[in-house]
């Protein structure tokens, strides 16, 4: 079976999740952590190269602000309780995202993290938080200014390779599979460029309910598609 190099995901449905239960938000939030670690974890396993996980969007701020402050504790204490695991198995963290909104505590758990885990060789785990994809094309087309300005670069010069050169998720392979869960069809400003070929793959599961047998189950949905890229099926082998 050919696995995707690069899967990104939107894990939707906690609050949902916990609202069935009678709980408040944030248990579905907390509850978010386990099929985080079974990802994580099977992704090692099958030597997939990259994940990029949406944690929290540019929209997301809306939220009330007692969620927001829940949700930013949970990832302080996911950093801090994970690290170790993850660094024992050579995972490269990185986030993705303005990060200037979040606390400078945040932020410099964040750095500490990414510095931590720098050398290492194994999956590419990259986590969105504040992030959104119009954001991300819009940051990167700033740099492009700024070397324009500098007279580094000529906007004549200025190509798809350039524009990607500057994007957050630079120098990994675009996603070839793109997993939602909650039952929504949409990419809400997720990766909107570097999912222009992407494979899109959305399940009713609610995020805290997605096991190693919902995560198989894409993998095989995966597994079936035919991948042209613009190509009929003769020239690009699939047919
Ligand atoms: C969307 O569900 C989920 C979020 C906004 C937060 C995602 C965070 C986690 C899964 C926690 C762990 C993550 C890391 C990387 C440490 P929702 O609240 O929009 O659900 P709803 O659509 O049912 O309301």
């Amino acid at each position: 079976m050919s696995h995707p190099r690069h899967i990104a995901i939107i894990m939707d449905g906690n609050g949902r999740w916990a609202e069935a239960r009678g709980q408040p938000r944030h248990a579905g939030h907390r509850a978010g952590i386990e099929p985080v670690r079974v990802t994580v974890r099977s992704c090692g396993e099958l030597g997939i190269e990259a994940l990029t996980l949406f944690a929290f969007s540019s929209e997301n701020w809306r939220r009330p602000p007692e969620e927001i402050g829940q949700l930013m504790d949970l990832f302080m204490d996911a950093m801090e309780k994970e690290l170790p695991e993850l660094h024992g198995n050579a995972v490269r963290l990185q986030f993705i995202g303005r990060r200037e909104s979040l606390t400078v505590r945040l932020q410099a758990r964040m750095a500490e993290t990414e510095a931590h885990t720098a050398g290492n060789q194994g999956l590419k785990l990259n986590i969105a938080v504040g992030y959104g994809g119009r954001w991300d094309i819009v940051q990167a087309s700033r740099a492009l200014a700024r070397r324009c300005q500098s007279g580094a670069l000529n906007a004549a010069d200025i190509d798809e390779a350039a524009l990607q050169g500057e994007l957050s998720l630079q120098g990994l392979p675009e996603p070839d599979l793109f997993i939602r869960t909650g039952g929504e069809q949409r990419i809400s400003n997720f990766l909107l460029w570097q999912l222009a070929y992407t494979e899109l793959y959305f399940c009713d599961t609610l995020w805290p309910d997605f096991d190693r047998a919902a995560f198989d189950a894409a993998l095989a949905f995966f597994a079936g598609r035919q991948r042209r890229f613009g190509m009929t099926g003769a020239q690009a082998g699939t047919a």
